[in-house]
């Protein structure tokens, strides 16, 4: 008798075989018995006929809590009907760990129990199913960079200084009198990775002291970064195209099952193939205005500024794929942004608006190359120009026109498996709010 996984009952069938996993559920009646086993590739539901077993076995069972743990032995029996489309005729079992009042019931719990008991949450069927997601979709960002001719090189997470702004800085204790701050991007050193290999990428946790309660905020995020050298606007435009029509592609070929469970409609995943439309900060800007006019936005867009949640909602909603926006106004992106020669207010970044209101999946653009103009930068944004002469040596020695991206993996998450809120998509969320379990 082999010992399988439920995942595998398809080429056992007929015969006698083992699972080890826990009680998801069950239900009697009288006769029969229904214990549903989970293993973490599947559910399985069992059929215990009272006859069939000893009335040792037929009482344990009875007596099982949800999550108790357990081997199960019986034979495979494909049957149409049954979630997974193979049924297990019990024949044997064995408790390994009894488990009595599971605090997560199939009833209705409130967000926060749930988040509270996140570490048990994690078991639910909804949940394996957001997991897996996101798994192949960690996946598909590895397989399609290291394919693209990237090469992995990752940034630390103690550094010296912001990249992203000095607002969403967290600091820690280094040793002696140092401070040290959590990275909030890799991208600066992305910038010397790919002055070494040409095309590079880091991926890794990434940290933003965010005092805003959205449902696409988190404070520790993992965030995928490819930088390529002797790159410009357009071509991370077209990286980015090809870059989620890929991983998209493999969320539908890889995670039916998962997709299914989490009722995704799957025709707008399917949507997402190149060319993403590119708009221009002004048009995006003009959309608002009309938007606005036709009373369909709230608040009044303000020409220079940066979108808010509603307005990348909107300026979305006119596509059935990601719709990315360039040249935004220089004041509102960050010091290392390169200017368009033809529109000298405007950074050479780009934003990718993901349709169905996930807003911003991907942040990005061009470096700007010039030492002077960096120097400039640095002071005017108060940066302290001491911790940041490693970089500007970037510039000092062979400096290229290059650029890159970085995507934020719960925000791609969320979106493929067309959930609400980041906080469902990463095992462990941290947020404003939340540092436990
Ligand atoms: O737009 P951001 O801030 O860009 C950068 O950090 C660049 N240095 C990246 C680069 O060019 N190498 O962040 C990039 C992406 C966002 O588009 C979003 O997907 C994600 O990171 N992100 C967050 N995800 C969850 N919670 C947060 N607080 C996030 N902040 C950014
Ligand atoms: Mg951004």
């Amino acid at each position: 008798m082999s010992q399988t996984y439920i995942n595998q009952l398809d080429s056992h069938v007929g015969e006698e075989v083992i699972l080890k996993g826990w009680l998801y559920n069950t239900r009697s009646s009288g006769k029969l018995m229904f214990p549903q086993l989970r293993d973490g590739t599947g559910i399985c539901q069992c059929v215990v006929f009272k006859k069939a077993v000893s009335e040792e076995l037929w009482d344990s069972l009875a007596a099982l809590g949800q999550e108790s743990a357990l081997t199960i032995t019986g034979t495979v029996r494909a049957d149409e009907r049954a979630p997974g489309g193979f049924e297990l005729d019990v024949t044997g079992a064995e408790v390994i760990s009894a488990a009595h009042d599971y605090p997560i019931t199939p009833k209705e719990h409130g967000t926060e129990f749930l988040m509270d008991h996140r570490h048990l949450w994690l078991r639910s069927r909804r949940q394996h199913a957001v997991l897996k997601v996101r798994h192949t979709v960690v996946r598909a960002v590895r397989d399609f960079l290291d394919n693209d001719g990237f090469t992995l090189a990752d940034s630390p997470i103690f550094t010296p200084a912001a990249c992203e702004g000095t607002t969403t800085l967290f600091e820690v204790n280094y040793f002696d009198d140092e401070k040290a701050y959590l990275t909030q991007s890799g991208q600066l050193y992305n910038e010397a990775t790919c002055a070494a290999l040409g095309k590079s990428y880091c991926f890794g946790p990434t940290f933003r002291a965010e005092k805003s309660k959205t449902r696409r905020h988190l404070t520790e995020f993992w965030m995928v970064e490819p930088e390529m050298a002797f790159a410009h606007l357009n071509d991370v435009m077209d990286l980015a195209e090809r870059f989620l029509s890929y991983i998209a592609s493999r969320v539908l070929a890889d995670r039916q099952e998962e997709l299914k469970v989490l009722e995704r409609d799957q025709a707008k995943l399917e949507a997402i193939v190149p060319p993403f439309p590119r708009l221009h900060y002004d048009e995006a800007a003009k959309l608002l205005d009309q938007g606005f006019a036709d009373g369909k936005l709230e608040n009044k867009f303000v020409y220079g500024g940066d979108f808010g949640a509603p307005d990348e909602t909107f300026i979305s909603s006119h596509y059935d794929r990601p719709v990315m926006v360039y040249n935004y106004p220089a004041a509102v992106k960050a010091f290392y942004m390169a200017r368009d020669p033809q529109e000298p207010d405007r950074a050479l970044g780009v934003d990718v608006l993901a349709p169905e209101g996930y807003g911003e999946v991907i942040g990005g653009g061009e470096r700007a190359t010039s030492l002077d103009f960096l120097r400039e930068q640095i002071a005017l944004h108060e940066l302290p120009q001491e911790a940041f002469e490693w970089y500007l040596d970037l510039r000092r020695y062979g400096s290229v026109p290059h650029a890159g991206f970085g995507m934020g993996i719960e925000r791609c998450t969320a979106w493929m498996c067309g959930i609400e809120h980041v906080r469902e998509t990463i095992p462990f969320p941290r947020m404003l709010n939340r540092l436990k379990p």
